[in-house]
């Protein structure tokens, strides 16, 4: 607490008297609605620490058949992604059943094989387009152009039954999700090691596999067609298990037990709707052999910081049914760090900037109230190291 009141003295343009107490009184309150539990305390606490996964996603020259068979020799060149893990993180227990994904891609479509070890094998849910998480479910998360807006969610069951829609922005900035969309020639298979929809036995799993195809994704991601050398989309998959018990040969859910939210890389929060914490897919055409290193998020510090400044004006919105039009407004220092952050407001809300520069390479972030969030790199010239004074 003592740390965070020093903090408030630092706030660059508060030397009056009466902005310093301003400063001190917000911090009071944002202190207060933190050990409430505010969202700017979620991310802080649950979220921040979070490091995204990265994986690789290697180029294939044959289509891969999709038949719910992962045999295809493509397939095995490609790693499997760590263990999925509660959507809490590693703090929550380890998830009953192992669940792992891989990914390719060729000129025409995005792989997705999914292996689902699961004791019980079932599915009910016979048409497209159904709240299929009401089943057991894989589900696949995907912003191409990773600025938390118009992204895709994928849901599929063990019979082979799928829900695609996109939402315009996340159900906490307002969605809406779009159930009429709809991915052209998408390919979907589903086989089932075991038994499906029958109790008396005990069944090893489930695999699918699904080919999304590039041209699903030409209006969002940042140009149509098959990603660029090093082009980074972000993605997330999710399990849905349910607890069931069998009875007559068949299962029932345990009523009134919420289900089990596994993932690829947890979010912190039981919300898959938070597409800053998803993955970091990075495509490439060299062959499995070259190994590369997902790039780091560029200046994440920077981004950091305006998604905490994003979450604490949700809290002060809650209290004060507006936006804080000023950083000081929000108890917010306009240094953080080696990051210079700037907040305008808008007609719809406000813009918060971000300024990290490292050597030659000057990185801006930017979030708005709609949690849109774009980065921006340049190259700075910087002014040559001369014993003789510039001219
Ligand atoms: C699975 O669903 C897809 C539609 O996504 C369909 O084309 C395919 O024939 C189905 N496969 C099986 C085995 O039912
Ligand atoms: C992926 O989703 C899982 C569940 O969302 C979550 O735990 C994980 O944090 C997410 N990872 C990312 C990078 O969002």
């Amino acid at each position: 607490m003592i740390s965070l009141f020093a903090f408030g003295f630092r706030v660059p343009g508060s030397s009056k008297p009466t902005r310093l107490t301003l400063t001190l009184l917000t911090f009071s309150a944002l202190l207060t609605s933190s050990l409430r539990g505010s969202e700017r305390d979620d991310w802080r606490q649950k979220m921040q620490p979070i490091t995204p996964l990265g994986y690789v996603v290697r180029h294939v020259a044959t289509a891969v058949k999709i038949d719910g068979k992962l045999d295809d020799a493509a397939w095995g060149d490609a790693p499997w992604t760590s263990d999925f893990v509660d959507i809490e993180g590693n703090a929550k227990p380890k998830p009953r059943f192992r669940t792992r994904a891989k990914l390719l891609w060729d000129d025409t479509y995005l792989y997705i094989a999914a292996d689902l070890a699961e004791p019980h094998v079932w599915a009910t849910l016979t048409e497209h387009d159904s709240v299929i998480f009401r089943d057991p479910d894989f589900e696949v998360f995907i912003d191409p152009d990773g600025d938390t807006h118009a992204y895709s969610e994928f849901e599929i069951n063990a019979r082979n039954t799928s829900w695609d829609l996109l939402l315009d922005k996340p159900y906490q900035d307002g969605g809406p999700a779009r159930n009429e969309w709809e991915i052209p020639e998408l390919k979907t298979a589903v086989r089932v090691f075991g038994t499906l929809n029958k109790a008396s036995d005990t069944d090893q799993g489930w695999t699918v596999e699904i080919a999304l195809p590039w041209s699903a994704f030409a209006e969002h991601a940042r140009h149509p067609g098959p990603p660029t050398e090093g082009e980074q989309w972000r993605l997330n998959f999710s399990r849905v298990e349910w607890q069931i018990t069998t009875s007559d040969g068949t299962y029932q859910k345990v009523p009134d037990v919420p289900e089990d939210n596994w993932v690829w890389s947890p979010q912190g929060v039981i919300d898959m709707h938070r597409p800053e914490m998803w993955g970091v897919l990075q495509f490439t055409r060299l062959p499995a052999n070259r190994p590369i290193a997902v790039a780091p998020i560029p200046a994440k510090a920077a981004r950091d910081t305006l998604l905490e400044i994003y979450y604490a004006q949700r809290d002060f919105f809650k209290t004060h049914e507006r936006w804080a039009a000023t950083l000081e407004e929000l108890g917010w220092p306009s240094r953080v760090g080696a990051d210079r952050v700037a907040l305008t407001a808008t007609e719809n809300g406000y813009e918060c900037r971000a300024v990290r520069q490292i050597g030659d390479q000057r990185t801006t972030w930017t979030i708005r109230q709609d949690r849109r969030l774009s980065s921006e790199t340049e190259l700075m010239r910087l002014p040559l190291p001369s014993a003789t004074p510039a001219r």
